[in-house]
């Protein structure tokens, strides 16, 4: 074995100045590439920290929306439908004394008052009946639709009061 193997792979004084300088900044590289990963953790999505989307994020499951979002434009909904979403929650069993759809027996003296006495008790309410069935978006038109529907439904022959009979919607 000649000396020569043994000797240093730094031959010239630039060797040795590049040696020092790496083997000062690849440790401190090594460092600074650790705090970053430590301190600079991935951020949420600033977008995600609106108030609106922290809302959305922890709002209650099961909620019950009535308000159709894409309905301004489609008009009035038909008194079908709005019974449906609304009105049959209570009405097609006939929770809390309301009158049952289908219950002739019940809907018999209140078809004989006529439509406006019942509509104006839909849109006020009474007792465990909430006002507008608690769809406060229905317009009169709507409510009366439904009225109409659920008491055709139940022996009477009403009349769907036409969209231009309607009176410039009353909404409270
Ligand atoms: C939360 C349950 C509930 C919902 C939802 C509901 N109703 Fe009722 N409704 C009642 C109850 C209870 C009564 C009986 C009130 C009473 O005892 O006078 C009633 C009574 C009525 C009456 C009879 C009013 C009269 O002249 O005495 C009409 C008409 C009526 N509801 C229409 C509607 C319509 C239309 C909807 C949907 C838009 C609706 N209801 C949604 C519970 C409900």
């Amino acid at each position: 074995m000649s000396a020569e193997e043994h000797s240093s792979f730094i031959q010239t004084p630039q060797q040795l100045v590049v040696v020092v300088l790496l083997a000062f900044l690849v440790p401190v590289f090594g460092i600074l590439m650790i705090v970053h990963l430590v301190v600079d953790r991935p951020r949420a999505d600033p977008a995600a920290m609106t108030p609106e989307a922290i809302a959305a994020r922890i709002q209650p499951l099961g909620r019950v929306e009535f308000v159709d979002a894409g309905r301004a434009a489609a008009g009035a909904r038909s008194g079908e439908e709005v019974v449906k979403a609304v009105c049959a929650a209570c009405h097609a069993t006939g929770v809390a004394g309301a009158p049952k759809i289908g219950d002739k027996a019940a809907w018999a003296p209140l078809i004989r008052r006529g439509l406006d006495k019942m509509l104006a008790v839909a849109i006020t309410g009474e007792k465990a009946m909430p006002p507008r069935g608690g769809a406060p978006d229905l317009t009169d038109l709507e409510l009366a639709r439904a009225i109409v529907f659920m008491a055709n439904q139940s022996g009477g022959n009403l009349k769907e009061p036409a969209e231009a009979a309607a009176k410039p919607a009353a909404k409270k």
